[in-house]
């Protein structure tokens, strides 16, 4: 048999694997409220602007709010035939309201429905995903706040650079997340434009109101391009986009976790809920979650790569490829909401081991910088000349494979005879991170400031 909804002049229906490839039921049944929700409001302003009788409108209202409550208590049954959401919705409709059913689809197509559906979609999740981001940031200002003064290795080069604190480290990602934030918000504002009413892709000769669908909706306003409204994909792109760098950042901070954690380096523990134990080795506690959460960032970018080069190719304005923006996007945003409430609750139990923390923040010879410093602002010295003068120290410790502060005060005086022993004050952990004072330094200070201004901002958001 044809099909019902596009079937007029064809003989005979499709082949079964053209109807496998063909159908997205099995993945846009996910929008079955959003494209319900577009059905209500296009059929209000179909009768507000007079172009369908109300018994019709009212028939049509009752009949979607009967379809929903279908689906939401699971007895809708999905048939691969019917293709997609769209017409699967229709169906029922027709089967419950009888023919003002097939007035529905006045001016409009499914082309500008599966727009405003993904589009109502994405703009929810963007949200969610916002509310989510905000509160990894206040289990990270929370840390920053309770361990503002813990001294850490700061690294570059994944070499001992200077000495940091454990707090400041925490609030480095919480400022990510403020950027990915604004990211998710930015996406949401460009994407709040209605495309519904540009219907197959040239508009439509009925009087409609597409500024009363686009406000029911929650839109800013419609669409100005009925052509780009239904090609336009970029609001999934930009959200994958900004989903991907949120993800990259998190899979930053997990491969932190995941190096810490290992018995070399041994810098904070996870709790047992956040890993998991070997079927062979008793001794394993695995950071399974930082791994997924590292993992995941590759499938998410994975999302945007895919369908930016399902879109690179296609001429305007509706191409069947659109329908796979679906599962990508749907399984990028789902999986950076997984990680980022993952990484919530791993960082709520964290605990730095503050001892070891303070012992590898001296090691490698951290405190150099703050050693060529000293000569600078007590000597008097070019930031150069002290540079060579605290590097053939560090060469004499490294020699005897002790710290800069085991060497003494004549071994000191070799390389430069105005050293006095002023200098060993500042070769302590403590001392060094306490002098980094400079806006945006990690001076205990600072970071309990910024912690706190966080907080109060956070609890507003
Ligand atoms: N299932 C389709 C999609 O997701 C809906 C739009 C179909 N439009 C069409 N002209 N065949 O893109």
């Amino acid at each position: 048999m044809s099909n019902r909804m596009w079937g007029g002049r064809f003989a005979s229906g499709p082949a079964e694997i053209m109807e496998e490839i063909n159908a997205s039921i099995g993945f846009d049944k996910r929008l079955a409220p959003q494209d319900i929700r577009g059905s209500l409001a296009h059929v209000a302003m179909l009768g507000q602007a007079g172009i369908l009788p109300a018994e019709d409108v009212a028939a049509i209202e009752v009949g979607l709010k009967s379809v929903q409550a279908e689906i939401e208590s699971g007895t809708f049954v999905f048939r691969r035939e019917l293709e997609d959401i769209h017409m699967s919705v229709e169906s029922r409709l027709t089967e419950i309201v009888g023919p003002a059913a097939g007035r529905l689809h006045t001016a409009r197509s499914r082309n500008d429905q599966v727009a405003t559906d993904m589009k109502l979609w994405v703009r929810d999740t963007l949200d969610s995903l916002d509310a989510q981001a905000a509160e990894l940031q206040r289990a990270l200002a929370d840390k920053a706040l309770a361990h503002a003064g813990t001294v850490m290795p700061g690294f570059t080069h994944l070499q001992s650079a200077q000495p940091v604190t454990f707090g400041h480290h925490c609030l480095a990602y919480v400022e990510m997340l403020a950027r990915d934030r604004g990211r998710f918000r930015d996406a949401r504002a460009r994407l709040n434009e209605c495309p519904l009413g540009s219907a197959a892709l040239a508009g439509t000769s009925f009087p409609i109101d597409r500024h009363a669908t686009a406000a029911a909706l929650g839109f800013d306003r419609p669409t100005a391009n009925s052509l780009d409204s239904v090609a336009d994909r970029d609001f999934a792109l930009e959200s994958l986009s900004a989903a991907s760098i949120c993800a990259v950042h998190l899979s930053r901070f997990a491969e932190e976790l995941v190096v810490w954690t290992s018995a070399q380096f041994g810098f904070v523990k996870l709790s047992d809920g956040f890993t998991t134990g070997s079927s062979i080795m008793p001794q394993k506690r695995n950071p399974d979650a930082a791994e997924l959460v590292r993992a995941k960032a590759g499938r998410i970018v994975g999302a945007l790569t895919g369908l930016l080069i399902v879109m690179k190719g296609l001429p305007l304005a509706y191409s069947k490829d659109m329908q796979e923006d679906k599962e990508g996007t749907f399984d990028a945003l789902q999986a950076l909401s997984l990680c980022l409430a993952a990484m919530t609750g791993m960082v709520r139990d964290l605990e730095p081991a503050a001892a070891i923390l303070s012992k590898a923040a001296g090691s490698g010879y951290s405190t150099a910088t703050d050693l060529a410093d000293w000569l600078v602002r007590e000597l008097g010295l070019p930031f150069r000349q002290a540079h060579h003068v605290t590097g053939r120290l560090v060469g004499v410790a490294a020699a005897r494979g002790v710290g800069l502060e085991a060497l003494s005060l004549p071994e000191m005086q070799e390389a430069e005879p105005r050293i006095t022993d002023a200098i060993y004050a500042v070769l302590g952990v403590e001392n060094s991170v306490a002098s980094r004072t400079s806006y945006g330094g990690t001076a205990p200070a600072n970071v309990r400031a910024q912690a706190e201004a966080w907080i109060t901002k956070l609890s507003g958001d």
